[in-house]
Formats: C-alpha cells, structure tokens, sequence
C-alpha cells in the first residue's frame, strides 16, 4: 500500500489521570503486527469503548491508544489463506480495542483467528448495527433457547434495555416470539422499547426489591441482565421453577446480592455470557442468526449513525446515561 497514513480517534493521557480524545493521523507501520489488514468501514460505540476512552485501566493499560472493539470492513491483505484481499470480514472481542489498535480507526491489524468472514445477507453497516453489544445480545437469547426457554414458557425481563445489548435482546426475543418486559432507568424511553418490541415496561425501582427476602413471586422465565448488583439479584429472585437468566454487564454493579435459595429451591440456572472469549463455532453459529432467523427488518429505529468525529459527543451521552440504542460509527473512504 502506498498510502500509510490514516485517521484514527487517539486517546491520550495528559498527566493527572486526564485523557483527552482527538481525531489524528496515523501511520500503517505503528499497527501491532498480525496476518490480516483491515480497511474498517463501520466501527460501533459499546460501554466498554467508553472505559477505554475515559482511562480505565482494567480495558486499556498503554496509551495513547485507539479504541474501538468492533470493526466491519474490507481485506487489504492477508497471510492468511482464509482471507483473501477483497473479503468483508467481521472483527470484534479477543483484544481489538482494548489493548489492540481498534475500530475507531480506518485500518486494523489483527491475527485471523479473530476474523469472521461476514456471513451472507449481512453488511458491514448491519453487522455494525449489531458489534459486539448485538452480538452478546444475541448470544444471551442463544444461551436461553439452548437451554430450553421457549416462547410458552413465561415471560422474559431484560434490564438495561435502553442500551447497547439491552435494545438488541428486547429486538430478538421479540422477533423470536417471546414476551419481553423491559426496564426503563433515567430517561423515560417508554414508547422508544414498545416500538422495539416490548410488550410492558417497568421502571428500575419496581425491577429492584429491596427487602432481602430469598425469593419473590415467580415472574419471568427467563432474563437478560446487562446491569448486575440489585436488579439482577431480583430477577434471579423472581425466577419460576426451572428458568434461566444470563449475565453479561455490571454497568450497574458488580455485587450480586443473592442467597442461594433460587438455585436449590427453584432449579434456576444462572448463565454467565462472555462474549470476548466465545469459542469460534458458536461465535459463527451465533452470527448466523443474527444474518437469517433473528435478522431485524427495522434496524433503523435502533440506529444513530456518525462520522469518526461525531465520536467525542457521543461517549459522553453514554457517561451521561442518555445515549439509547447503537451508535455506529462510519470511518473515513
Ligand atoms: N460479557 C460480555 O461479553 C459483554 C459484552 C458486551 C457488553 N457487556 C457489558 O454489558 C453492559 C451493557 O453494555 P452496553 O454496551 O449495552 O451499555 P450501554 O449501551 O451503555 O447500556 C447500558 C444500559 O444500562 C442502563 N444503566 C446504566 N447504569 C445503570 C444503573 N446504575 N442501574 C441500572 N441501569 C443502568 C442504561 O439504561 P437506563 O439509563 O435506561 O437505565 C443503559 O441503557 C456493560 O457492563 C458492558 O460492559 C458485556
């Protein structure tokens, strides 16, 4: 190539534990090595895009750095002969973002074991519009119909529904035929998860109960936590006989509350979602959902599209709590 220079959101500690976020040039040759070079198209802004862009040290440990966990784009050369120049590949999870070079640049540089090849009926933007809240979103749903939760079986409560991986459960489950309840915090987006498929929304306090009683009245058959702490503790509470719930976010809290009476008592399974570490095969199986049966007609209601420096204003929307939906990000031709 005989362009080396691209743009790229660098972040930048400036002392103090200040970290400042500007859009600047950067040089092919300081990508990590790896066997497949990626011009990104679409990058998408998750929470943990947002931890490595304020400093937070558990996701990124050397700066400057550029986040982004998610890319879709184009090959622009491989050692790899799985990919050749030319595909449209999929990259999030494993380090892109996080200690990596990520997605909020026009170019990554990646080993291709952390390439999916974009499956059929998928397009950059669309597999953006999903990224790896989408993806974990998607992975919780196969989780839970994996291990037996169907549609008849009862309803199914997911928090932090206005979010990344929330909006998405919400969407799937719905698509898939379940009755979803979802919980609605700070703003009030009411109409915004009835339009997504929810068929009730209830607020944070009525999801939260704090009397510390073992067990609640059984509720749901299911649930999709992206929040942790009380909320989750609840939901595990109010879990009937022989249901499941998965955890995947502590946006929330990281404590879990909880005795062990819904397990022994109740039968209910608490499901742990990784979705940096999903082993290949599901992860593509889990793909290809998302490409066909879980395929969402209206992705839109679901979508904020901005250019690489719309970037700033948007993570602090999120910091905020009022950021809804995905967010994703076209990068520079
Ligand atoms: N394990 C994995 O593989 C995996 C993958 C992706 C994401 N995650 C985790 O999942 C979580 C959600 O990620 P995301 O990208 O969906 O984030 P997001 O887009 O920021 O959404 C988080 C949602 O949680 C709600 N929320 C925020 N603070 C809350 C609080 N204190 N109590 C209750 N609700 C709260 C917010 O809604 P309201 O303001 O409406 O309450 C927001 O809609 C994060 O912890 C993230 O790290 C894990």
């Amino acid at each position: 190539m005989s362009q080396k220079i691209f743009k790229a959101m660098v972040i930048t500690e400036e002392g103090n534990n200040q970290f400042v976020r500007e859009i600047k040039d950067r040089n092919l040759d300081d990508l990590p090595e790896g066997d497949v070079l990626v011009n990104v198209q679409y990058s998408s802004l998750n929470y943990k895009d947002v931890l490595s862009a304020i400093g937070n040290r558990g996701v990124t440990k050397k700066y400057p750095h550029t986040p982004g966990i998610d890319a879709a784009g184009t090959v622009v050369q491989s050692l790899s002969k799985d990919f050749q120049s030319g595909d449209e590949v999929i990259v999030t999870s494993y380090d892109l973002g996080m200690n990596t070079s990520g997605g909020f640049g026009q170019y990554i540089r990646v080993p291709a074991e952390w390439v999916v090849k974009m499956p059929e009926n998928l397009t950059p933007r669309e597999s953006m519009i999903f990224g790896t809240a989408g993806f974990t979103a998607a992975l919780s749903v196969f989780r839970l119909v994996d291990y037996g939760i169907t549609p008849d079986m009862g309803r199914i409560l997911v928090s932090g529904a206005t979010g990344g991986v929330g909006s998405i459960a919400v969407s799937i489950l719905a698509k898939a035929g379940y009755e979803v309840v979802a919980v609605n915090g700070v703003v009030d987006e009411k109409e915004f998860l009835l339009e997504i498929g929810a068929k009730e929304v209830i607020s944070i306090e009525e999801a939260t109960d704090s009397s510390g009683r073992p067990l609640l009245k059984e509720l749901w058959a299911g649930g999709i936590d992206a929040v942790g702490g009380e909320i989750l503790a609840t939901t595990i509470k109010s879990t009937q006989d022989g249901g499941a719930v998965t955890c995947c976010g502590n946006v929330g809290s990281h404590d879990l509350p909880l005795n062990v009476y819904p397990f022994i008592l109740r039968g209910v399974t608490l499901m742990g979602i990784d979705s940096q570490n999903c082993p290949m095969p599901t992860r593509l199986k889990v793909w290809n959902k998302i490409a066909s049966d879980w395929k969402l007609e209206r992705l839109e209601i679901l979508t904020t599209e901005i250019p690489l420096d719309g970037l700033n204003e948007r993570i602090d929307l999120i910091l905020q709590r009022k950021h809804k939906g995905r967010t994703i990000v076209r990068l520079p031709d």
